[in-house]
């Protein structure tokens, strides 16, 4: 697998927008990022994670990806939805039952963490991240709760036992995977949710061939995130009774483990 970097990418008018919105006041700049790595003990970074993704040359691979992250992401969230705040809420407003159990794969910096804890205030939930860059960030929003644990992990081969939680996650993880990769996580989102458990997964980006909105910054697996037919791939990992939910750009769906 090749790394991808930005070339060919050429800024539009809306990364003007984004980058003109941006508190650059809030880039992370007090981690010891040295340290978080001996902490986090992480597992060898996948190729496709360490691609130009947005834009930054070693994407999730390197600190400034997770240094930029909240306030950049903060922003691309008000140009396509509004409010960042509401749209993750909205993912776990769609959730009806009252899982004990959560994973929470790919939590980045801990905001798709913080709206589960807001939704499930008893839930022990379970946040993991390939990246320990990313990690340290959401270890300064999570830490302080008992029922978090933070770990570094690949959602590609996940250490737990079969049907372990009752819901598990996934928000922006799938539109920077390369196509081979998705089914495999899908798969092992799969294999830890319980029976009759559920998944639910937020994606920015509407299938059909084609984003709505010109792409702000560069998506490098955005191609194969787009020809990928979502409602079979979640029937071929075995989830049934999908149900999809349109919003702004991008979905929601919701599938439950059979
Ligand atoms: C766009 S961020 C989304 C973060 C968070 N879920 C959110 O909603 O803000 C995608 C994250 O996926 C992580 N990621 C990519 N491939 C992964 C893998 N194989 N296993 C675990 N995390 C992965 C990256 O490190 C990055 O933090």
């Amino acid at each position: 697998m090749t790394i991808k970097t930005t070339e060919g990418w050429v800024p539009n008018e809306v990364t003007a927008r984004i980058g003109a919105r941006v508190r650059w006041e809030d880039v992370v700049s007090d981690i010891d990022w040295d340290q978080a790595i001996v902490r986090l003990s992480p597992p060898p970074m996948p190729d496709y994670v360490r691609s130009s993704i947005h834009g930054l040359e070693g994407g999730y691979s390197k600190p400034g990806a997770a240094a930029t992250w909240d306030p950049v992401v903060k922003e691309i969230f008000a140009e396509y939805f509004e409010n960042e705040t509401e749209q993750r809420d909205l993912l776990s407003a769609q959730v009806d039952s009252v899982p004990s159990r959560v994973l929470d794969v790919a939590c980045g910096t801990g905001e798709s963490t913080l709206a589960w804890r807001r939704r499930f205030p008893r839930a022990q939930i379970t946040s993991i991240d390939v990246s320990p860059y990313m990690l340290a960030v959401a270890e300064r929003k999570l830490a302080h709760d008992r029922n978090i644990d933070v770990r570094c992990l690949n959602a590609e081969h996940l250490p737990f036992a079969d049907g372990s939680f009752d819901l598990v996650t996934a928000s922006l993880l799938f539109h920077e995977l390369p196509e081979d990769v998705s089914p495999v996580i899908l798969a092992e989102m799969r294999r830890v949710s319980r029976p009759g458990g559920e998944i639910a997964v937020m994606e920015p980006y509407r299938v059909g061939g084609k984003a709505l909105k010109p792409i702000p910054f560069p998506e490098p697996y955005l191609k194969d995130y787009l020809a990928t037919n979502w409602d079979v791939a979640f029937k071929a990992a075995g989830f049934g009774a999908v149900q999809t939910l349109e919003y702004g750009e991008g979905w929601i769906r919701i599938a439950t483990a059979f």
